[in-house]
């Protein structure tokens, strides 16, 4: 390949940092201004284009428009400026590009499989231009973070999570496989746009949804053996099944039930550091019963249960609250993974109401439902507590239970705040408030990291409990004075190299590890990480 084709790869492409004699040797001559640049002069112009355009998603469309044309540079820029670019190529801004989809979608990048690849979906995965895959991010678009079913538009979130895992955990992106299980969407007005790239047809349900994804799990394990499968952002109906069908028989997890209670124990553990009480001592309402909800209580109450408690007082001590009230033990046809939460209590619709009723010392989140947490029910856990925890954990930032200035303004500047989306810093009475961001994308990319340097074949609960404690202990002093009970993003690198290396020393404890334990494993997973630094041009 030599002159204009490299310069269309964007594997290859180095732009204007191709040097003199790399321009005469590859047939450049002419084909780029004159001047000759490091990577630090390319990130600055990236930068300064950026940061001129007028809005989040324009600012979206360049970056997808860089990639395309220079990989390096565009994770290279990525790394360098993640608390600037991650709510961009992540939450807040993926959410309104998955909304987009069908009308911004320039370029194809990922796999889409449908049920006409059922029978030969091995041979589309054959196709993929890497060989190397090791983590895939899989979604069928049942559950777009707080968006709903959006069909094949969600494959926003796959190649979100994947640049998060390039950029956070330094994971090879030739490593990486973005998949949409495209089966259709009970979306109507998805549907019925006239712009809409997917399956014009409600969702595959029941044994043929099944079949597919069974088929297409196991065919990316014939192709990519040994392949991390991430379930993300599938519908709750179908996450905890797939889960537990798959679980025990592939390298395989589910970001939104386990991600998110790790990092949602993490951030207990921080919290306590500031109301000074163990865990044990907690009392959760949980806002929201689903993935996020769910996943966040049963690893809570296991840790409670390692902490000492018997599991029943451990249980006692999580609450639920979904769309139909508190989840109470005599209520009809209850899902199967609430019952364990289910306790004796009489039905409660109003959530200012259950807050008083359950007296919890931790509040969280994550419905879906805007502005959930009001100025009273706020109030409330002010009242019943010295330093009321406040998780809001839905995604993209409208749809937060509250956001960081009702949660400050409500508690006199008492809340130990949590948010899924970054919020601005909050002043009142003279006093700054920083807002943690309690977002699974501190475990999953060292999680996923951590399963590549061990070479696990299993994800095993025991590493999501060593993740939740390693992401809490990144937490230091200054962010706890200033209010944070989560890393600034900026340290997403360092926190994923801490989370990795607690996952492989499980992976080689578990014997499910299938590399050789280095003698340094901490320094082993530190240099083997992805820096997106050119490579001299062949
Ligand atoms: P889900 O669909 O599994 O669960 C939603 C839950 O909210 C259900 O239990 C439902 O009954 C409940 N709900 C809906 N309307 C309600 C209402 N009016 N009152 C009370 N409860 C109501 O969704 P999932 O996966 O649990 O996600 C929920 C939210 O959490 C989403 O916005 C998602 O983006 C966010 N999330 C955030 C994460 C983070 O890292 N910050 C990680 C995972 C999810």
């Amino acid at each position: 390949m030599s002159g204009i084709d490299v310069l269309r790869d964007a594997l290859r492409n180095k732009g204007t940092a191709f040097t003199l004699e790399e321009r005469e040797r590859l047939g450049l001559a002419g084909m780029l201004p004159p001047r000759v640049e490091g990577v630090a002069e390319q990130v600055a112009r990236v930068l300064a284009a950026l940061r001129g355009q007028p809005s989040a998603m324009a600012k979206f469309g360049y970056l997808s428009a860089l990639r395309d044309e220079n990989e390096t540079l565009f994770f290279r820029t990525l790394i360098d400026n993640l608390e600037e670019l991650v709510p961009i190529v992540y939450t807040p801004t993926i959410g309104e590009a998955c909304l987009d989809w069908s009308r911004i979608y320039l370029r194809p990048r990922g796999l889409y499989i449908t049920p006409r690849e059922r029978g030969c979906m091995a041979a589309v995965l054959r196709a993929w231009p890497r060989r190397e895959v090791g983590i895939i991010v899989v979604t069928d678009g049942g559950r777009i973070l707080g968006l709903g079913d959006l069909g094949a538009n969600g494959m926003g979130i796959p190649i979100g999570k994947l640049a998060l895992y390039v950029a956070c955990a330094g994971v090879d992106p030739a490593r990486c496989l973005p998949v949409t299980l495209d089966v259709g969407t009970d979306n109507a007005s998805v549907r019925e746009d006239p712009l809409y790239l997917g399956r014009r047809e409600p969702r595959l349900a029941g044994p043929a949804y099944e079949e597919l994804v069974g088929e297409f799990v196991m065919a990316a394990q014939e192709v990519f053996p040994g392949v991390l499968v991430q379930f993300e952002d599938f519908a709750n109906v179908n996450a905890f099944r797939l889960l537990a069908a798959y679980r025990a028989r592939v390298c395989s997890f589910n970001d939104d039930i386990q991600g998110t209670g790790a990092m949602g124990l993490a951030g207990l553990y921080a919290a306590q550091r500031i109301t000074g009480t163990r865990l044990t001592d907690q009392r959760l309402l949980f806002f929201g019963a689903g993935e996020a909800g769910l996943g966040m209580a049963e690893l809570v109450a296991a840790a409670m249960v390692r902490e000492g408690l018997s599991e029943a007082e451990a249980r006692r001590r999580c609450w639920l609250f979904d769309s139909k009230g508190l989840v109470v033990g005599g209520r009809a046809a209850l899902a199967g993974h609430k019952r364990g939460f289910a306790h004796d209590h009489a039905p409660i619709g109003d959530l200012l109401e259950a807050v008083e009723a359950v007296r919890p010392t931790v509040l969280v989140g994550a419905s879906g439902q805007a502005n959930a947490f009001t100025a009273p029910v706020l109030a409330a856990m002010a009242r019943l507590n010295d330093r009321p925890v406040i998780f809001a954990l839905s995604n993209p930032t409208a749809k937060a239970e509250c956001t960081a200035e009702d949660a400050y303004g409500a508690t006199d500047g008492r809340a130990v705040l949590a948010t899924g989306s970054p919020f601005a810093p909050v002043t009142l009475n003279g006093r700054t408030h920083f807002t943690g961001q309690a977002n699974n994308s501190f475990i999953f990319p060292g999680v996923g990291l951590g399963i590549l340097a061990s070479g696990a074949s299993r994800v095993t609960d025991e590493m999501f409990f060593a993740a939740a404690r390693a992401l809490a202990d990144q937490v230091g002093p200054e962010d706890l004075a200033a209010g944070r009970i989560f890393p600034a993003a900026a340290r997403m690198r360092e926190v994923a190299a801490s989370v990795a290396t607690v996952v492989a020393r499980v992976a080689f404890a578990e014997e499910f590890a299938t590399r050789a334990q280095p003698p340094d494993l901490p320094a082993s997973i530190r240099a083997g990480m992805y820096r997106a630094e050119y490579r001299d041009a062949a």
